[in-house]
């Protein structure tokens, strides 16, 4: 079996697989040169041929024990008739749903057909895939897609998602009831297509309070994971709720994923017992120390191993690739992990 599809049926491996987030990216010359001939950004992502290509271009490069779908969160805000455009440089732009006429007002289903090519990619991407590598499809987690769609962009403290849960809560309850669908169906479709498991990446988690994280973060990815195991029984699922620190033992107590994404700053102990115990545990390099490479890496990547390699494990960042990280960085780091 895979062996990333082996950790997230909690068997530990004497070598932890290792994929990064965001792998498919600025930081390769290849995305870059592949970037400038496909048009826009979300061009790219509807274009399986190009799409395919670049998910597989970390793979070539690394042979990373995963691919990731290359696409992206607002996909789905998409589907739902929402523009979205990236600009080089600034980052996601959406038309702000900026009061509780406009949250009334968005579309309760998507256009599926926005979802096509995404699931062609995967299908082509599968034909590709060397049999011991898994193939990750995704989603954004609701609250997390929720905080652009509030407010339009990315934003340093997502308040205006925050605001709008705080007034008006049963406007914004609606759009997060219509994301929990449309996510569900989005990642069904995707494991239909031939991924072997997915993530849903809650970015944003970490701001709340304890009981915005209930009802927020917690209850919506509940749902998600309901609806989608209805249809496909043994989907495998990885919850990435960043920031979540100590809240992430109420997480994985209450949503049934295979494995947990965690960030840098969780506390290694905490982790082991009250988290990898239970699930999967999958993280958690700072991104930071992936840029600045050199000793201070190697220790960091020792750390990480020696903390949580003995449970059920997948190396990863604790969230994406910095564009500026230096190839060499990246390789320095899988021979430490296989090497050692
Ligand atoms: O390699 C992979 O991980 C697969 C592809 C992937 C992308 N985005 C491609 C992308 C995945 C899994 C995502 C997820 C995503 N998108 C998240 C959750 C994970 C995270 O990083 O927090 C979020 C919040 C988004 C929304 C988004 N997309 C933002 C805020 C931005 C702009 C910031 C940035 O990094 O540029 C994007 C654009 C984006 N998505 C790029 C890529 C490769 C860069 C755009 C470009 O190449 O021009």
């Amino acid at each position: 079996m895979k062996p990333i599809l082996e950790v997230l049926s909690g068997r530990v491996q004497a070598v932890p697989p290792v994929w990064f987030m965001r792998q498919a990216g600025r930081y390769l010359p290849e995305y870059r040169a592949l970037r400038e001939r496909a048009g826009s950004f979300l061009d790219l992502c509807f274009t399986p041929e190009l799409a395919a290509e670049v998910t597989l271009q970390p793979i070539r490069r690394f042979g990373f024990d995963a691919a990731i779908l290359f696409s992206d969160i607002l996909v789905v805000p998409h589907a739902l008739g929402r523009t979205v455009t990236f600009e080089a440089g600034e980052g996601p732009r959406l038309e702000p749903l900026d009061d509780a006429a406009k949250l009334n007002g968005l579309a309760a289903t998507a256009d599926e057909k926005v979802f096509a090519p995404v699931c062609e990619t995967v299908r082509r991407v599968k034909r590709e895939l060397p049999p011991n590598i898994t193939l990750l499809g995704f989603c954004g987690a609701p609250w997390t897609v929720a905080t652009y769609m509030v407010a339009g962009r990315g934003t340093p403290d997502q308040a205006p998602a925050r605001l709008m849960a705080y007034r008006k809560p049963e406007a914004f309850a609606r759009m997060i009831d219509i994301l929990v669908s449309v996510s569900s169906r989005y990642l069904i479709a995707q494991l239909r297509a031939g991924a072997d498991a997915v993530q849903i990446f809650d970015t944003w988690a970490g701001v709340l309070p304890p009981a915005e994280f209930a009802r927020w973060c917690i209850a919506p990815v509940q749902k998600i994971i309901a609806n989608v195991r209805a249809e496909i029984p043994n989907a495998k699922i990885i919850g990435f709720p960043r920031g979540a620190g100590a809240s992430l033992d109420g997480y994985v107590s209450r949503v049934p994923v295979n494995a947990v994404s965690i960030d840098w700053t969780a506390d290694p102990a905490f982790i082991r017992d009250r988290v990898q115990r239970r699930v999967a545990v999958q993280g958690n390099l700072d991104p930071l120390a992936l840029l600045a490479g050199g000793a201070a890496l190697d220790r960091a990547v020792d750390e990480i191993l020696e903390n949580f390699a003995t449970g059920p494990f997948i190396f990863n960042l604790g969230h994406g690739i910095l564009p500026e990280t230096p190839i060499a960085h990246v390789e320095q780091t899988l021979r430490r992990i296989r090497n050692r």
